[in-house]
């Protein structure tokens, strides 16, 4: 999409600087909105704002919140896109209490406590959006390798509905976004190991994976960039109606109507 429609609007993408989240903050910016992104670590190169925060940590949630509004007075379009798989494979029993707070950590309470801190300014500008950034896997769990990250997005999709509701007549969409496989960094390390300890190909791995969820009928992952698309239109103002609603990006994978 080359529409300058996003010309004056601030976004903050968190987990801006790869992957998805870099997708999504090159293609707001090339609409014209002025990024910030954050992260952990700094990387090498980037052309947006950046500040360092680990969302998993609530003073440095607060100190990114308070950064952002000394510099730039507040924002626009909030993406939460941080978050991710970190906890093992193996069903119920392999799961500590733990790796539930880190999944849960992660996954959900680092957008619920970024909304929260930046909402009232939002409010108060009776404008903004905010996108969270989900997963297939909120819809469909796989026991046997991701059950506290699924239920962690779950338990996001549910939050993003309830947000939105509360706030349609405030002038704040809240939307959801679920992507399917998409060629990261860590999708094609866990491809790769998964390969590696089965001794079948990165190619195999990935289609028994995705055998187990019915497969990819498009026969490929996503790119970073289809989903930063989605997004933008998703912020822009040709999606001034939409809100509380989930957006899968999966190639068709997900078998069932939702
Ligand atoms: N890739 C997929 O196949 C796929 C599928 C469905 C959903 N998703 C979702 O899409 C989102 C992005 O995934 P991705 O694959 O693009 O991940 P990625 O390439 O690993 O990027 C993650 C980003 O988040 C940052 N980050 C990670 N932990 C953080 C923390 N605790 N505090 C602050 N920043 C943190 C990372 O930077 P630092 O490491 O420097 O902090 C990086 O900028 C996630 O919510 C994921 O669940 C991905």
């Amino acid at each position: 999409m080359e529409l300058k429609d996003l010309k004056g609007k601030r976004a903050l993408v968190t987990g801006g600087t790869k992957g998805i989240g870099k997708a999504i903050a090159d293609e707001l910016a090339a609409a014209g909105a002025t990024v910030i992104v954050s992260a952990r670590t700094k990387p090498d190169e980037t052309t947006h704002h950046f500040i360092a925060a680990d969302l998993t940590n609530s003073d440095q949630v607060t100190a990114l919140a308070n950064e952002i509004e000394n510099t730039f007075g507040g924002i626009d379009i909030l993406i939460n896109n941080v978050g991710g798989l970190t906890t093992p494979g193996g069903g119920h029993s392999t799961l500590t209490d733990a790796h539930w707070h880190q999944e849960l950590d992660l996954n959900l309470i680092a957008a619920i406590r970024l909304d929260r801190i930046l909402l009232p300014q939002m409010i108060e500008q009776k404008s903004g959006v905010i996108i969270h950034i989900s997963s297939v896997a909120g819809k469909q769990a796989l026991w046997n390798l991701n059950m506290a990250y699924a239920v962690s997005k779950a338990a996001l999709n549910s939050y993003s509905k309830a947000l939105a509701t509360e706030l349609a007549d405030k002038g704040v969409r809240v939307l959801t976004v679920s992507p399917g496989a998409t060629r990261t960094e860590p999708m094609v390390k866990f491809l790769n190991d998964y390969a590696a300890s089965a001794g079948i190909t990165p190619e195999e791995g990935m289609k028994q994976l995705m055998a187990q969820t019915g497969g990819i009928p498009m026969g490929r992952m996503a790119e970073p960039e289809e989903v930063a698309q989605l997004v933008h239109f998703l912020v822009s103002p040709s999606a001034a109606y939409l809100t509380g609603t989930i957006y899968a990006i999966d190639g068709g994978s997900l078998p069932v109507v939702s």
